[in-house]
């Protein structure tokens, strides 16, 4: 099943943390958010080895990525700036105070080794995987425990390459619950705009335990 959705502004409003902003409860009014522009350091895919043909694995040189940037978390936060290009990738796990940029044409595609999708525990509120019994594979874009983090671009676009998944889940092959294109937990402050998202494996964002 292909499913095209033009993510423009989704997960919640952006909930204000600082300044007083606190909303108890209510998420009823938005306002400007400056985040696009508003973190200190940038970097980009390439810097960290990245290679966009389509071919070779990125899931090391983006996990490189956050973790060389999550360094900046209290100092002003930082970019991650994917170009134009196709992207190959397992899945990888954000930080705080972060932006993930998608320039137009930049497309991530989700890699098809398992090997690239770490094995999560089940929701607590589950209990069980909604496919198997058993745990879960880690989101393509996953973060646990964050804040104050955007996914963003010009258009650029993410393709789960899901008929993979769907087959396996069809036949009843699947061992753990099948991704997510993009997933947080225990987070808040989380925009998610100006993308396109293709071909879940399963649903395209699931925020869940977070603000
Ligand atoms: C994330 O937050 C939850 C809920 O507060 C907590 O139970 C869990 O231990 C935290 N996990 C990490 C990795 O900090
Ligand atoms: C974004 O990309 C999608 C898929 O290529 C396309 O259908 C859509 O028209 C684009 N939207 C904008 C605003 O460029
Ligand atoms: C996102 O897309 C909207 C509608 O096309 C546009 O008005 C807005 O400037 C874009 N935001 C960014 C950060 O590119």
């Amino acid at each position: 099943m292909t499913r095209i959705v033009t993510v423009l502004l989704l997960v919640g409003f952006i909930l204000g943390v600082r300044g007083g902003e606190a909303r108890k409860g209510k998420v009823t009014e938005s306002f400007a958010y400056t985040g696009i522009s508003c973190r200190r350091h940038t970097a980009s895919i390439t810097d960290f080895g990245g290679v966009g043909d389509g071919k070779t694995s990125n899931t090391k040189a983006f996990q490189d990525a956050v973790n060389h940037l999550s360094k900046y978390a209290s100092d002003g936060g930082a970019q991650l700036y994917v170009p134009a290009g196709k992207w190959l990738t397992g899945s990888f796990s954000l930080t705080s105070h972060f932006t993930l940029y998608l320039q137009k044409h930049a497309l991530l595609l989700a890699s098809q080794d398992m090997k690239e999708w770490p094995v999560l525990k089940p929701l607590p509120s589950y209990g069980r995987g909604r496919d198997a019994a058993g745990g879960r594979f880690t989101s393509l874009i996953y973060g646990t425990n964050l804040s104050d983090v955007i996914v963003t671009g010009a258009n650029g676009t993410i393709d789960g390459q899901g008929s993979f998944w769907w087959q396996k889940f069809h036949k009843g092959r699947l061992k753990y619950t099948r991704p997510y294109l993009i997933e947080f937990m225990y987070s808040d402050t989380i925009q998610i705009s100006n993308l396109t998202l293709l071909n879940s494996p399963s649903w395209n964002v699931h925020p869940v335990y977070s603000r």
